[in-house]
């Protein structure tokens, strides 16, 4: 049996939730419960506070957890990033009202500047010699300087939705965030063995995210065009259609640059081109 600390509530939880059902590991979703089980997979499911994952995992009451990087940074615990898991993106900003005028990271030097993240400011503030007092407070940060507690903020900004809305404007920004799974010291052989299991799985998930299964027809003459316009995996499968001088061509395309492909393979004569959704990737 392998535990899995993720977010109980708040913005990775949807996504965390979401990682494991896509590798295929049923558990119930029930928000109010503490601990949940894995229907077909040894792994318990331990809902918390996303700041006590860390250190959770690390004091190995969760072997494996889902959390921010900045959370992790934040605690100092000592645990292993095993993987970047691509959502939860976000940053940690220094903010500041939007009718002052900014001069650059001097303005800092003697101000106050409230936060949830004290650790990783110090550590900036420190790296380029500046001077300010930390105003440590747990949530509401962004009130903080209309309501007097402090001069300056350093949060989270994802949208900056909460930036604009409380007049503030972000003016440095200082570490980059996204969701990662860590890992503590030392499993034993039989957790170690399930933590590569699902690695396996997790690493089969993240490589077909964004990618598209794409098939078409094409004059046989073209192949060599269309080798050049998709560099895809390995090369794309190519089978003689009924009809003759046409193949039929199947691979699979970057979801990002989709539109401008499928454009691009019109221009060189692909027809009955069908775009279809690609579950897993086993590289
Ligand atoms: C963060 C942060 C802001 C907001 C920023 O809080 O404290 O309130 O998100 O996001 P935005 O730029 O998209 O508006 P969060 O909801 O993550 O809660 P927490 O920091 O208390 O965990
Ligand atoms: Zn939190």
């Amino acid at each position: 049996m392998i535990r899995l600390a993720i977010q109980s509530k708040g913005r990775l939880n949807e996504d965390s939730l979401r990682l494991l059902q896509d590798t295929g590991i049923l558990v119930d979703d029930a928000k109010r419960k503490f601990l949940g089980k894995a229907a077909n997979f040894p792994l318990e499911v331990l809902y918390l506070r996303d700041d006590d994952i860390p250190g959770v995992v690390a004091d190995g009451a969760a072997d494996i957890g889902i959390v921010g990087l900045n959370e992790t940074a934040e605690t100092g615990a000592p645990v292993r990033i095993l993987r970047r898991l691509g959502f939860g993106r976000c940053r940690l900003s220094l903010a500041i009202p939007k009718s002052v005028v900014y001069p650059g990271r001097s303005w800092f030097e003697g101000r106050s500047i409230a936060t949830s993240y004290p650790r990783i400011l110090k550590k900036f503030l420190d790296e380029n010699g500046i001077q300010a007092v930390i105003r440590e407070i747990r949530g509401s940060v962004e009130i903080a300087p209309a309501a007097g507690i402090a001069d300056a903020i350093f949060d989270i900004v994802s949208s900056g939705g909460t930036l604009v809305s409380n007049g503030l404007r972000e003016v440095e920004s200082v570490f980059v965030s996204e969701a990662v799974l860590i890992g503590r010291e030392n499993l034993s052989p039989e957790k170690q063995a399930l933590l590569s299991s699902l690695l396996f799985r997790v690493d089969a998930v993240q490589e077909s995210r964004g990618k598209k299964y794409i098939l078409m027809n094409l004059p046989t003459p073209q192949i060599s065009k269309v080798l050049e316009l998709l560099p895809a995996m390995r090369s794309p499968t190519i089978m003689p259609l009924a009809a003759e001088g046409w193949s039929s061509v199947h691979t699979v395309v970057e979801e990002a640059t989709l539109w401008d492909t499928v454009e691009k393979l019109k221009e060189i004569g692909a027809e009955g081109l069908l775009i279809l959704n690609l579950d897993i990737v086993v590289a």
